[in-house]
């Protein structure tokens, strides 16, 4: 198993060129199932997420090439309607391809995502619209089985705000009968990128980037051309590792209108931000400021970004609070930093960062995506060395994180 070895201590300088998002790629790839066209897609990320999606779409019957960040997909020969527990178990945004199926082919099999080390993360939204709209769903074994000979467009109003349970509502939405209003809808700029593409598809689609979507169905959609949005979480984290060891250094290929919150908080934490239309510098000169959040639904803090802006606070001036209102369980890497000499304290859903001068290499376990990430940052403002083991989680979200720090001056290695 890969790990990363990393000696902290370096400031960071030079330009990072960001890849495209994970998390729009992942439903827009899905969006592929829609329609018997070619969908031509650029600026897809290059990681582990996207090769386990791409694997589950042609055990489909979709067609995928891929050729460098450029994946074109082609959905005529569909014959297999089905997401086995194998994929799903390994990548819970499979349940992507639940709304596409059934919105095209009447039926889908897709079985139920188990546990996740950040929270329970039920799909019980996703299947209340997907009802809502007339889908007979049973669970069985394991997997939801759901049927409509033809979706029916309503109003769903979903219990509380869901990323993926908007985007699978809205795919849904695109092929079903009249108009569907989705109430409470996602406004992550992932979900505004898969609504781009469905419009590009032929959908009628009405209030993009709020949370009220109205969508008219149409008979079929067909092939278009799309560039994946830029990754905000991976700009952020590079962006925040900058503040907590200090540097300069320009972010290319950015959006820096999906951001103001991430800049808001570097600023108060005294970091430098100058930006362009697609880029970002970021410059630090002392110390971080300890900041304070909560972490919120799109536009407020992203609960994707709470453990890197956490390791900066470790190392900051002063003592902050983090409140993590979206998982109930996303503090897994807080022991990890309190073993590299960081004063964390947890009370619920708060953890409390009192900053310390310097923190000490240690070997370290990653627990998920964004843990990982936070840990690499940690590590990098460290003394000495850290071992970050079980660094898949980070390879499934982060295109060569490794290979992108060390062009600006980190010392990290990926050790087999
Ligand atoms: N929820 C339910 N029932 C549902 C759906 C959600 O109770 O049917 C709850 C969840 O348990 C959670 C909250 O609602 O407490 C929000 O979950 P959401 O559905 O929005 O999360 P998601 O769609 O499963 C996406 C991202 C996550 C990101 C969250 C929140 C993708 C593929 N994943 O997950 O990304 O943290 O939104 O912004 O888009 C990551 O990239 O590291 C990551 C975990």
């Amino acid at each position: 198993m890969d790990k990363l070895l990393i000696r902290g201590g370096n400031r960071l300088s030079g330009e990072i060129t960001v890849s495209g998002a994970k998390n729009a790629a992942l439903p827009i790839l899905c969006a592929g199932l829609l329609t018997a066209d070619t969908v031509q897609l650029s600026n897809v990320p290059n990681l582990q997420d996207v090769t386990t999606i791409l694997r589950l779409l042609r055990q489909m019957g979709l067609q995928a090439e891929q050729d460098g960040d450029k994946v074109t997909l082609n959905g005529s020969a569909i014959d297999k309607l089905e997401a086995p527990y194998e994929m799903v178990k390994t990548m819970r945004a499979s349940i992507l391809v639940l709304g596409p199926l059934l919105a095209r082919f009447g039926e889908a099999r897709v079985s139920l995502p188990g546990g996740c080390a950040i929270g329970s993360r039920p799909v019980d939204q996703h299947i209340k619209g997907l009802q809502a709209m007339g889908a007979e769903v049973t669970i069985e074994a394991g997997y939801i089985h759901a049927k409509a000979k033809k979706l029916k467009g309503t109003r769903i109003v979903t219990d509380m705000i869901t990323v993926t349970g908007t985007e699978n509502l809205l795919m849904a939405a695109t092929l079903a009968e009249g108009e569907t209003i989705l109430e409470n809808a996602a406004r992550e700029p992932e979900v505004t990128d898969l609504a781009n593409l469905l419009v590009a598809m032929g959908a009628k689609i009405e209030g993009i980037g709020t949370d009220r979507l109205v969508i008219q169905g149409v008979e079929s959609l067909h092939g278009a051309s799309h560039a994946v949005i830029a990754d905000r979480i991976e700009t952020a984290t590079f962006m925040c590792a900058v503040a907590t060891v200090g540097g300069d250094v320009t972010l290319r290929n950015v959006r820096t209108d999906t951001l103001d919150v991430a800049f808001d908080k570097l600023r108060e934490a005294g970091a430098i931000l100058t930006s362009g239309d697609d880029w970002i510098r970021v410059q630090m000169a002392s110390r971080p400021k300890a900041v304070s959040f909560r972490t919120t639904e799109y536009p407020g803090f992203p609960t994707d970004m709470q453990a890197q802006f956490m390791a900066m606070n470790c190392v900051a001036e002063g003592s902050s609070r983090v409140i993590e209102t979206i998982f109930e369980n996303r503090f897994m890497h807080v022991q990890e930093m309190n073993r590299l000499g960081a004063a964390i304290t947890i009370e619920g859903h708060t953890a409390i960062i009192n900053g310390v001068d310097k923190l000490v290499g240690a070997p370290v376990m990653a627990t998920d995506l964004r843990a990982s990430a936070s840990l690499v940052i940690a590590a990098l403002a460290a003394e000495g060395e850290t071992l970050i083991d079980r660094i898949y989680h980070l390879d499934r979200g982060y295109d060569r994180m490794e290979v992108k720090l060390s062009a600006v001056g980190a010392d990290i290695q990926r050790v087999k």
